[in-house]
């Protein structure tokens, strides 16, 4: 942490994303509380060419990925070690291409619903950011979160919901890299919901 993330942070006051990377990036794809890491460092690995840009604030997550990092030599994943609101409110319009939010909390509780990565304010945030026809990829294990989700992105009017049959968010997409929090959700016999999503 304290040798690789200097170097490596995602710093919000440079504005621009793809600044953030050493070399030109073809686009920037972000990951919200990306856990451990390894969906994001799977990806980096899968697309070289693309800059990503991880959130989370969990020390001993940002630390697991920063070993991931150091391990296969990436040079295409710039760490956000906070809470990404903070990160996403000083990005420009349209800067993203993909984001990922997967597994978030799901705040069981009525009461807790407001914390929600998923509730209006922050959805509004996510079109702000992503391009059109950029994706948005959201999974939860927690069915009633996902109808939740659902609920307020099509309400929200800015995504397309590319699902044509059930096996769309049955199902993994094909690029899929399974999550830490995916493989024990799946162990102890919880079904994913995967649910996708399109910038209008
Ligand atoms: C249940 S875990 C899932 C982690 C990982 N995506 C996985 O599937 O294994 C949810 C993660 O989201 C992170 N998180 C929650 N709120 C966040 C926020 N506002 N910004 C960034 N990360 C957040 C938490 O710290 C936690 O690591």
């Amino acid at each position: 942490m304290r040798d690789r993330l200097p170097g490596l942070r995602a710093d919000p006051a440079v504005g621009d994303p793809s600044a953030m990377f050493p070399e030109p990036v073809d686009d920037i794809w972000m990951e919200i509380g990306f856990g451990a890491g390894e969906h994001l460092a799977g990806q980096a690995v899968r697309h070289p060419g693309i800059g990503f840009v991880g959130c989370e604030p969990f020390v001993n997550g940002v630390a697991a990925l920063l070993a991931q990092i150091e391990d296969m030599g990436l040079r295409n994943i710039r760490v956000f070690d906070d809470d990404a609101r903070l990160l996403l409110s000083e990005l420009p319009d349209a800067c993203l291409g993909r984001l990922y939010v997967l597994y978030s909390d799901p705040w069981p509780k009525v009461r807790h619903h407001n914390r929600r990565l998923t509730v209006a304010e922050n959805l509004s945030e996510f079109a702000r950011l992503l391009r059109p026809d950029a994706e948005f990829r959201f999974a939860t294990d927690h069915p009633e979160f996902a109808s939740w989700t659902l609920e307020r992105v099509l309400r929200q009017g800015d995504f397309h919901w590319t699902a044509a049959s059930p096996a769309d968010w049955r199902e993994a997409p094909d690029d899929w890299i399974e999550t830490r929090y995916e493989g024990k959700a799946r162990a102890d016999g919880r079904a994913p919901v995967y649910l996708n999503f399109r910038r209008r």
